[in-house]
């Protein structure tokens, strides 16, 4: 394993991603932990990441020296440069200097290395306010930009090895190729960590952990919630029981994928409930979002839990495990403990209060989002179902602007088909996020069509990019598919009369409207 100390800020995920598209397994660890426990872990290398604290700050980040004179290679990136530097005597002034985005780097020393094979005027990407002057001793100096005389260096005999800026973002040109030499040559490490052998591991582990046990899996629909069932059926194949909940708000076409095309990839046994007439019953009247969701939420697990009981009493107490989709975002997040302001009351489907004793089986806690669609895909699940885009768990029952009801959520279900149809068809699935389609249920406005006037609702088409839902931009989509989308949308569904278009990021709005 490699190790990435996360010295706060976004960058330490960051770093670990890239270590693994290196193709070697990395974990990221507070910088709080004691380096004895670092150590504990054997790392075949250690990586100290970027983060907001100056090193002169009262109460900055330390580490234990001993952590770089335990024998393990350590690149540290711009704080964990610094850090690596004034704890083993170097110099970092408060110079009042700052570099802030892409700066051109001077390569001194082109056959060291993390610059071998790369040119020797590189573009970077910093952000940083105090800069190293002097390196400490023992170390070259390897790289400099105009304002930092000191930007990259090493101790190849120690295996020590900095630079003051992020390779681990894209506008840095040859950051990747730069980690890959600390991983490769400077530490030694041979690339060997695939989904193929994610796969093996997992299975053989979930294998282990179940044994001749049963185990029950949600499935949402989602991605997580499939590549997770498919991991645990290819390990224990009819021990496990795949429970889907139709609560009537999921899109067109999403339900018969789960049932025909998971089963048919997968040969799961899957328990369909169909729960369509409770949901609305119990959604009847309400057009408070929160209490939507809320509802939901309850009935959710109550339609859960019953299905449970029911394969329970059918198979005995065998059933002891319960599949989760957690992803290591999750597990890095809840981790970090900071609390956040609860925007919206976010429903997981699959989540279940804390009396029911399942032992958790979660084959993706080790994974990055990306990582689990190549999973997902090595075991064959279908495209639509690996790629698909977040939908929210309360599903159209928050894109409804007012009360849900059947009608409308029909009206919705083939706005939405035809939104995706056409996006799908200019090729933008990749380049947005995701583009929920909003019914302004409770707005009417006149319209004309034909030789008459209508009075019909709105539709709102909210396409955004992101990188993880937590900020968001319009999407500008080109304008052809927009017009294209409108007139279809308008002639095809009837009872809406205008299509409009959401132009605001997050924050200040949501992604969802509700
Ligand atoms: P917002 O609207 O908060 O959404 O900007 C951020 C992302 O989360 C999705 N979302 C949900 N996902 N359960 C989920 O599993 C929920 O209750 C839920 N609400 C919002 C939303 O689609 C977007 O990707």
């Amino acid at each position: 394993v490699v190790l990435v100390v996360d010295f706060g800020a976004q960058y330490a995920q960051l770093i670990a991603r890239r270590v693994r598209e290196a193709r070697v397994y990395s974990e990221i660890v507070p910088s709080t932990m004691p380096v004895a426990e670092m150590l504990a872990k054997n790392p075949k290398a250690i990586i100290l990441s970027g983060g907001p604290s100056s090193v002169y700050a009262e109460g900055a980040p330390r580490l234990d020296r001993e952590i770089f004179e335990a024998g393990v290679p350590v690149f540290g990136m711009c704080y964990g440069f610094q850090l690596m530097a004034t704890t083993l005597g170097g110099t970092v002034d408060n110079t009042g200097a700052r570099e802030y985005g892409r700066t051109p780097l001077h390569v001194s020393k082109a056959g060291s290395t993390l610059f071998e094979g790369t040119p020797v005027e590189q573009s970077v990407w910093m952000s940083h306010g105090d800069a190293c002057s002097a390196a400490p001793e023992g170390f070259t100096v390897t790289a400099s930009t105009d304002v930092v005389p000191v930007a990259a260096f090493e101790n190849d005999e120690k295996k020590l090895y900095g630079v003051q800026y992020h390779p681990e973002v894209l506008h840095s040109t040859h950051g990747q190729q730069i980690l890959e030499h600390f991983l490769y040559r400077g530490a030694g490490i041979q690339p060997s960590w695939t989904t193929g052998n994610v796969i093996e591991e997992q299975v053989a582990a979930i294998r282990a952990q179940v044994g001749d046990k049963r185990a029950i899996c949600g499935l949402s629909g989602g991605v997580d919630s499939a590549v997770a069932a498919a991991l645990v059926q290819k390990a224990i194949g009819d021990q496990l029981t795949c429970v889907y909940v139709d609560h009537g708000l999921m899109r067109k076409g999403e339900t018969q994928q789960v049932e025909k095309d998971f089963v048919a990839a997968t040969g799961a046994r899957l328990v369909v409930v169909d729960a369509e007439k409770r949901f609305l019953d119990a959604l009847a009247g309400v057009s408070d979002p929160e209490t939507k969701r809320k509802i939901i939420g309850r009935e959710f697990i109550r339609v859960f839990e019953q299905a449970q009981l029911e394969i329970l009493q059918e198979e005995g107490p065998e059933v002891a495990f319960l599949v989760q989709g957690t992803l290591y975002p999750d597990i890095v997040e809840s981790g970090g403990g900071t609390g956040t302001a609860n925007i919206k009351s976010h429903h997981n489907v699959g989540g279940l209060p804390d009396d029911i004793e399942f032992e958790l089986v979660e084959p993706l806690r080790q994974l990055f989002k990306d990582e689990v669609r190549m999973v997902g895909q090595e075991l064959g699940l279908p495209e639509e179902i690996v790629q698909r885009q977040p939908f929210p768990g309360p599903g159209l029952g928050i894109r409804i602007v007012g009360e849900v009801t059947k009608e409308r959520l029909d009206l919705l279900r083939e706005a939405d088909a035809i939104a995706r149809e056409e996006l799908t068809a200019a090729g933008l699935d990749r380049e947005i996020w995701q583009c929920p389609v909003v019914l302004l249920a409770d707005v009417r406005s006149v319209g004309v069509q034909g030789d008459g006037r209508t009075y019909g609702h709105p539709i709102v088409l909210r396409p955004v990019s992101s990188e993880d839902a937590m900020t968001a931009d319009w999407s500008r989509l080109p304008y052809e598919v927009l017009a294209k989308i409108s007139t279809r949308i308008t002639n095809e569904v009837a009872d809406v009369n205008r299509v409009v278009l959401d132009v605001t990021s997050k924050p200040p709005g949501t992604i969802e409207w509700e």
